[in-house]
């Protein structure tokens, strides 16, 4: 099987085909097949929410290379007259840096440099690219997942229902027949921000924001809830797990860290590092989406063996193309050549590994990815 996946590593990097999963099934008897909000899923891999899932054209051409799914940039929500509580997250900025960072043990990683924050355009921009969303998955290419950021208050603060209600309300009429996917953001500069000062008002908003939703929405609503890094330690972050699973159907772990220095968020080795580090302390009672410099299929079996069925990627795939070792294809279709075919880190290679480790063992001789994260 090694020297078959070196043999598949030439061929796909040269060739790439949406219907990879197929192959792997076929070829190793690798059955990557997963689910994310209780929706079945071709294999786990798919795109981390942000400046990647601005536009149709970006899920097209995702969809063209056989990516699972995307999580739609996230909108800040807003009440009937437009106005937006945490308006400050609505600015607009283009600039992205992609570059080198350095973790805190010295091991070389990448990272985005950005300034901005949530959807600067007007909600019915949105609203149009979650219809475009729900046609690409009504023909079975892939699944988009809005995402959004409503009102956190300060303690003491009530909560602007309106805004919860309006904007749940217009995603729902978008998003038509079937249970709202529905993905709340909570970001690196809200870590970062005054209003994240206190544990309590934390606990409180992942408490109390679940049944906000519900209660807003006029039909079922599948949550799920992308957890920050919050300025405190490994025990409260495992708090903030415990607390927001009492309320969501999965939770996304973990958004980036805040440089306060700097003035913004950043990834690589300290991030995943972190959040591989919390997840180890906390056994998965709702399923999970891993986030965080997911650089290879080897990462993406750590975060399955944390209780991830699936993961979400954005730093990976925004790298220079001579950071692939696919000669050609997509960006897209290289990054995921390099995710699941690298004969050393790849995907296929690990699994291979956990069940020459006797970790995975194949189910009429079927290796099965859902046995990792459902073991966790
Ligand atoms: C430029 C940029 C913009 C992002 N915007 C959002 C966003 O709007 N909402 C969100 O939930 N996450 C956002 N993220 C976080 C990513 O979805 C992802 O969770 C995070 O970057 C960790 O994954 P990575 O290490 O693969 O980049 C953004 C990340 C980057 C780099």
């Amino acid at each position: 099987m090694r020297a078959q996946l070196a043999r598949d590593a030439a061929a796909w990097g040269r060739e790439w085909r949406p219907d990879w999963p197929a192959h792997i099934l076929d070829r190793y008897r690798i059955d990557l097949s997963t689910e994310i909000m209780g929706v079945p899923v071709p294999h786990p891999i798919g795109k981390g929410s942000g400046q990647l899932s601005l536009r149709a054209d970006q899920l097209e051409a995702d969809a063209d290379a056989g990516l699972a799914f995307a999580v739609l940039k996230t909108v800040i929500a807003e009440d009937e007259r437009g106005e937006q509580a945490m308006s400050a997250w609505a600015i607009h900025e283009s600039r992205m840096k992609v570059e080198r960072r350095p973790s805190a043990g010295g091991r070389e990683g990448w990272t985005v440099t950005w300034k901005g924050r949530g959807w600067d355009r007007p909600l019915e921009e949105y609203l149009t690219l979650v219809r475009a969303a729900r046609d690409l998955a009504a023909a079975g290419r892939i699944l988009g997942i809005p995402s959004v950021k409503y009102h956190l208050p300060p303690a003491n603060e009530p909560f602007r229902e309106a805004e919860y209600r309006f904007t749940t309300r217009a995603l729902e009429e978008a998003w038509g027949p079937g249970p709202l996917l529905l993905e709340k953001d909570f970001s690196p500069t809200l870590a970062g921000d005054a209003r994240s000062d206190e544990r309590a008002t934390i606990l409180r908003w992942l408490t109390e924001v679940p049944a906000r939703i519900r209660a807003a929405a006029r039909g079922p609503v599948r949550l799920g809830i992308k957890l920050m890094n919050a300025r405190f330690d490994d025990d409260f972050q495992r708090e903030m797990l415990a607390r927001a699973a009492g309320g969501a159907d999965s939770l996304t772990v973990f958004n980036r860290l805040w440089d306060p220095g700097a003035g913004v968020a950043y990834g690589g080795w300290d991030l995943s590092d972190r959040n591989l580090r919390v997840l180890d302390g906390a056994p998965a009672s709702v399923p999970r989406s891993g986030t965080g410099n997911i650089v290879s299929g080897r990462m993406i079996v750590a975060y399955a063996l944390r209780g991830c069925s699936t993961v979400q990627l954005h730093t990976f795939f925004q790298l220079p193309l001579s950071a692939y070792t696919a000669p050609s294809g997509s960006r897209m279709a290289r990054a995921l050549h390099a995710l699941v075919f690298d004969p050393a880190d790849g995907l296929v290679a690990a699994l291979l590994e956990l069940e020459a480790d006797g970790r995975l063992e194949r189910r009429g001789g079927i290796l099965h990815l859902r046995d990792l994260w459902r073991a966790a």
